[in-house]
């Protein structure tokens, strides 16, 4: 950057601390739709609700935007973020209070569900018939920790990606998945597959961001505030979940 007179370092002209200057560099877990996917025909390479608003918030700050594709357990772990590969992850990530411990979470910006996905032939009606099956679930996420205290009798397989978990339902290598509600309903427009049930575990997504990195924090929270005054945040989320 070139005015640095603050003396504080590598702050650019933005006066934030960002691992790249003039670049606001964020960490995703791809494929994850409607949230993340990629896209050849976006400058970013990525689309997607997630995508779309760090795109708002990085043309707000004068950033460019670059997104690299991460492991969603080094994320939501802080483990990514605090080796410096990225300045904000935007991952569909749940805020909870043990996240926090380790990371800064923007204000909330999309409310979720967990859902239960079985092939529609299988006879599993409810969480409860899962006795004896194998369910499969993603590492780190929330939907892990949902079916390790909600599933019993059951095996509970973890799979370090989306995409994944979903190769191994088709596979028959396991009976059910457990997943964010939105994700698992793009798994079932062939009509293969179907939800058979959905969990409210009042779970709201946040932007995540290293815990010590407050002006950037502020600075997403008034993106995100300007967001919604203008009416922008209401017609991505019409573009990505309007039936
Ligand atoms: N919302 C869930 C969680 O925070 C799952 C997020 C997974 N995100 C992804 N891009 N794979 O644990």
């Amino acid at each position: 950057g070139s005015d640095d007179s603050n003396g504080s370092g590598d702050g650019d002209a933005s006066g934030l601390d960002l691992v790249t200057d003039g670049t606001l560099t964020v960490c995703s877990d791809v494929p994850y739709a409607p949230f993340e996917d990629f896209d050849e025909s976006s400058p970013s390479g990525f689309t997607g609700f997630d995508i779309d608003i760090v795109q708002a918030i990085a043309d707000g700050l004068e950033l460019d935007l670059v997104v690299k594709d991460s492991s969603f357990d080094g994320l939501q772990s802080g483990l990514a973020l605090n080796a410096g590969d990225c300045d904000l992850a935007a991952s569909a990530m749940t805020i909870t209070e043990e996240r926090k411990a380790n990371l800064a979470f923007s204000e909330g910006y999309y409310d979720s569900l967990q859902s239960l996905l079985v092939p529609a032939d299988s006879g599993i009606a409810s969480i409860a018939d899962l006795e004896g099956k194998r369910v499969g679930v993603q590492q780190g996420t929330t939907g892990e920790a949902y079916a390790n205290e909600n599933v019993s009798g059951a095996e509970i397989v973890s799979f370090p990606s989306d995409a994944e978990l979903y190769q191994a339902l088709q596979a028959g290598q396991v009976d059910a998945l457990l997943q964010d509600l939105p994700v698992n309903l793009t798994h079932t427009t062939d009509g293969r597959y179907t939800i058979v049930e959905e969990y409210d575990t009042d779970e709201t997504y946040g932007l995540a961001m290293k815990k010590d990195n407050t002006a950037l924090v502020e600075a997403v929270n008034e993106q995100l505030a300007a967001l919604r005054d203008s009416g922008e945040y209401d017609e991505l989320y019409d573009t990505y979940f309007s039936e």
